[in-house]
């Protein structure tokens, strides 16, 4: 037992993304977007798999509301898409997209359930792509106009808004390693990406202020780097992959500055940047949401594009179905990290969470997974233990309420504490969800 104590008004809730589980893509008007097309691209996904049906949340979150209230979830994270919104992006706005996030705000609030919701969760409009997408200096306007349309339409039951869902992702997976949509493999084309998804980030922030009455921030995902060795290349190395992974986008959006190890990770592919651009890319937030997975291990490997760095595999360590190192302690330094480098500005975990391997048929109606079990409650606890040591955290949500599609990886990874049956879309509760409930309803205390 460790003494795990949480503030007054701490959330707890659970996370989910559009794509990840709506189904239904282009329903009722919505227009195609990245995810869609690149989901349909032969050779893209595991199994072939896409999104058009995935949890068929777009029919059945009441179902999934009342999941999440018998569970006693106090705030839940899901992202709107784009393109349900704006079809092609820009322009025609499509009442009927609207209508379904108005119809899952109020439900949420009449559940008793504060909704966060993410602007881009990874699913561009398909029709912006075609302009050039994250390349184009355009999209700052796109994305504000797009933003703004959600802020009318929904801030009054939106309790906090996140502009972009880990960026670094989005530049890393869709720009440069061509894994993730639209599935680009260049070197030039991620600085820039990068520094319009951050333009697009302060963009929305400053429409937000001039109407807005809720909070907004950005979320990221921060995997601590840790040298493997305290050689001189093994330190160099984990400077360049934190500096690439960690501080690329917080340095920018906190500090109004690239950390500098950014010319030297992409070498003459690393352009200047308007000073100007700073300003509108540095403003206060009301939070930073942090998603936590795993640490790093690093050592210096000249063969990898980029940071020139690997991850270390830990013998005497658990591993995720996604090959992650199972290791709460950094959680707790990344969140002592963020206070010490970007300042007092409040803190949730937006994500943690991990996929196991669970039964395939519930026998009796019960999915035993311990080691989800395990992984939470070492998790909650390193939040606890950071709380203690001085971070400013206020909330905390599970990533996913429901199992879904994990990207490229189609169905095969289940982060669910909810088991959903992909034949049937029938929901059953994992024993996690059962421990994650037992969670809430103490406060913490349970640990
Ligand atoms: C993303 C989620 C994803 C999860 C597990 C995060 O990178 O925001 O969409 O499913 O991690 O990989």
């Amino acid at each position: 037992m460790t003494d795990a104590r949480f503030p007054d008004g701490f959330v707890w809730g659970s996370a989910t993304a559009a794509y990840q589980i709506e189904g239904s893509p282009l329903a009722d008007g919505a227009g195609s977007s990245i995810w869609h097309r690149f989901s349909h691209t032969p050779g893209r996904m595991t199994n072939g798999d896409t999104g058009d049906v995935a949890c068929d949340h777009y029919h059945r979150y009441p179902e999934d509301i009342a999941i999440m209230q018998s569970l006693g979830l106090q705030a839940y994270r899901f992202s709107i898409s784009w393109s349900r919104i704006l079809p092609d992006g820009t322009g025609r706005v499509n009442q009927k997209g609207l209508d379904f996030y108005r119809r899952l705000v109020d439900a949420l609030r009449e559940a008793g359930i504060l909704p966060m919701a993410t602007l881009y969760h990874w699913d561009l409009p398909a029709a912006l792509d075609d302009r050039g997408g994250w390349l184009n200096r355009d999209i700052a306007n796109w994305f504000s106009e797009y933003a703004n349309v959600a802020f009318r339409a929904l801030d009054d039951k939106v309790e906090w808004w996140a502009t972009l869902n880990e960026p670094w992702v989005v530049t890393d997976g869709g720009y440069l390693h061509g894994a993730l949509a639209p599935g680009h493999r260049n070197l030039f084309e991620a600085p820039l990406a990068t520094h319009n998804l951050l333009r697009a980030h302060g963009s929305a922030v400053e429409a937000y202020r001039a109407i807005g009455k809720h909070a907004i921030g950005i979320v990221v995902n921060i995997e601590p780097k840790y040298p493997d060795s305290q050689s001189e290349d093994d330190l160099a190395a984990t400077r360049r992959a934190d500096a690439y992974m960690n501080r690329q986008y917080l340095d920018p959006v906190f500090r109004g500055e690239y950390p500098e190890e950014m010319k030297d990770i992409f070498g003459e592919a690393w352009p200047g940047f308007p000073a100007a651009d700073f300003d509108l890319i540095k403003q206060p937030l009301d939070f930073a949401g942090i998603n936590y997975y795993l640490r790093a291990v690093t050592k210096n490997d000249p063969a990898q594009v980029v940071e020139r760095a690997a991850r270390v595999r830990q013998p005497q360590s658990i591993y995720t179905e996604t090959g992650w190192e199972v290791h709460a302690p950094a959680l707790t330094d990344v969140l002592l990290w963020f206070r010490e480098h970007y300042g007092p500005t409040p803190v949730y975990i937006t994500e943690n969470g991990a996929a196991f391997y669970d039964p395939p048929t519930a026998i009796n109606d019960t999915i035993n997974d311990p080691l989800r079990i395990h992984y939470l409650r070492e998790h909650i606890r390193a939040v606890a233990n950071a709380i203690a040591k001085g971070a400013d955290v206020r909330g905390y949500f599970v990533w996913s309420l429901l199992d879904n599609l994990e990207w490229s990886l189609g169905y095969t990874k289940r982060f669910g504490i909810v088991h959903v049956d992909f034949a049937t879309l029938k929901r059953t509760l994992k024993e996690s969800a059962k421990f994650y409930a037992e969670v809430v309803r103490s406060g913490g205390a349970v640990l």
